[in-house]
Parts: C-alpha cells; sequence; structure tokens
C-alpha cells in the first residue's frame, strides 16, 4: 500500500523501464529495492512520500487519467491510442525514442482498393488511414505484427520501427511515417490542479537530470 498522502508516479514496465530509471537516479528518485528482480508493483523510494508503481504500458494512462497516479511515463505511441483528453505532457523525456510506421512486404506494391491493416495500435491506424481516405480492415493484434503480411493475414502493418532490424528480418520494409515517438511525462488535469505544489519540483529535477544526461 501506498501511504494515503504519497505521490505516486506510474512507470511503463518493459523497455522504457531501462531508460526510466537511470533518468529518476539522475533526478535522485531511487526505489528502495530493485525494481527490474522484484515481482512487487509498488516501490517506495529514497523521496519521502513518493511511490513508483510499474505497470503495463498500455496501463499508465488510465491510472494517470483516473488520478490512481499522480504523474505517469507512458510513449506518445501508447498516449495517442489511448487518447487520453484530460492529459497533460509536462515534459518530452526523449527516452525510448522510436518511429510509428506503416510496413508492408519488401517490393510489393500497395493493394488497390480495401487495404487489411494488422496492428495493436488499431485507433492509430483507423484514424490515419481515414484522414487520407483509404478504406481499411482493422485487424487487432497484440505483438509480432510482422508476422501478419507474411502469412497473408494483413497486406501492411503499423508498427513500431527503431533499428528496422526486425522489419528487414522478416522481408518488410518501412512505408509511411505516422509519428516520432518518445517517453512523455504525464498528469491528469485534476491531479496536477490539486498537486502543483508536490508536482512542480519533480519536473523540475526530471528536466535537470534530462539536460545532464544530454550534455
Ligand atoms: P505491452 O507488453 O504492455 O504490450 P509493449 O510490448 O508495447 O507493452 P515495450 O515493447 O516494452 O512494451 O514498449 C514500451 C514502449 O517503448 C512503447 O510504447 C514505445 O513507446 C517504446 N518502444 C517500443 N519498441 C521500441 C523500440 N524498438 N525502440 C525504442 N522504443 C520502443
Ligand atoms: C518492438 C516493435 C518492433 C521492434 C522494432 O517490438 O513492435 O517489433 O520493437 O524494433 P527494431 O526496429 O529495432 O527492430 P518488441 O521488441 O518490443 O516486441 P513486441 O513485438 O512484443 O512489442
Amino acid at each position: 500500500m501506498t501511504k494515503q498522502d504519497d505521490m505516486v508516479i506510474a512507470l511503463s514496465k518493459g523497455r522504457i523501464l531501462d531508460d526510466t530509471l537511470p533518468l529518476l537516479a539522475k533526478a535522485g528518485i531511487e526505489p528502495l529495492e530493485d525494481v527490474r528482480s522484484s515481482r512487487k508493483l509498488i516501490f517506495p523510494t529514497n523521496q519521502p512520500n513518493l511511490s513508483l508503481i510499474v505497470i503495463r504500458a498500455t496501463d499508465v494512462p488510465t491510472y494517470v487519467e483516473r488520478g490512481v497516479a499522480h504523474l505517469g511515463i507512458a510513449g506518445k505511441d501508447v498516449l495517442m491510442e489511448h487518447g487520453a483528453k484530460d492529459i497533460y505532457e509536462l515534459l518530452d523525456l526523449r527516452i525510448a525514442r522510436c518511429r510509428l510506421m506503416t510496413a508492408g512486404i519488401k517490393g510489393v506494391p500497395r493493394v488497390k482498393g480495401r487495404v487489411r491493416v494488422a496492428s495493436k495500435f488499431t485507433s492509430i491506424a483507423r484514424s490515419y488511414f481515414a484522414e487520407r481516405g483509404k478504406q481499411v480492415d482493422i485487424i487487432k493484434l497484440y505483438g509480432g505484427m510482422e508476422l501478419a503480411p507474411l502469412l497473408g493475414l494483413a497486406d501492411e502493418i503499423v508498427d513500431i520501427v527503431d533499428t528496422g532490424k526486425t522489419l528487414t528480418a522478416n522481408g518488410l520494409e518501412p512505408r509511411e511515417l505516422i509519428a516520432d515517438i518518445s517517453s512523455r511525462l504525464i498528469v491528469s488535469r485534476a491531479a496536477y490542479k490539486r498537486n502543483q505544489q508536490q508536482i512542480d519540483p519533480i519536473v523540475e529535477k526530471l528536466a535537470a537530470a534530462m539536460a545532464q544526461l544530454e550534455v
């Protein structure tokens, strides 16, 4: 349990965590035990009244939006897909940088009519193609999207591209850039109003830590 007056920062599990923990440490915020080797989900820190929760990336906007976590760190991809309306982005942390792109089988031109698009980013994919007047069937997958065109499940995918190695290894090619992605520090409108005095110093420390890490 967190104490009633504790501030809570929601962190995304997975790859963002590897970039997030060093940034928090630089900002003077360190969990009291090793987050990666523990099965716990709530971690008190060396800062009085500040705890971290470590949850699935896609759940971070929900905890923040509903005011259970005061702050959160999540990828722009997750925020775009969630469509969080009452969430402010306080900082672009410039970590876990990658691109959200369409991709298809190398050398195969886009199909003329209705395009079958596989993605875990179904909402982003739907809007992206709709804005371009393209008819699509969206197929929801939860991972390994690259497999879909190879097995004929989809014509294209919408997925994260970083080095491009996963696409290349599977005979796919990147096509259109949908958005440049990085992780953001987020807060809900309501939590910011209520807790601005506690939140502002944390934001300042993180901004200073980013500047130090980038030197
Ligand atoms: P979940 O398990 O909840 O589906 P996930 O598998 O999307 O989450 P990760 O793959 O760890 O979780 O990605 C978390 C975030 O890291 C993404 O939302 C994105 O912002 C960023 N990210 C994902 N893949 C890469 C990558 N290859 N390079 C850099 N950043 C990435
Ligand atoms: C992500 C993404 C791509 C890959 C891109 O997958 O979904 O598959 O990284 O990175 P690259 O361009 O450097 O190859 P992840 O490894 O997180 O696994 P997932 O498919 O389970 O999300």
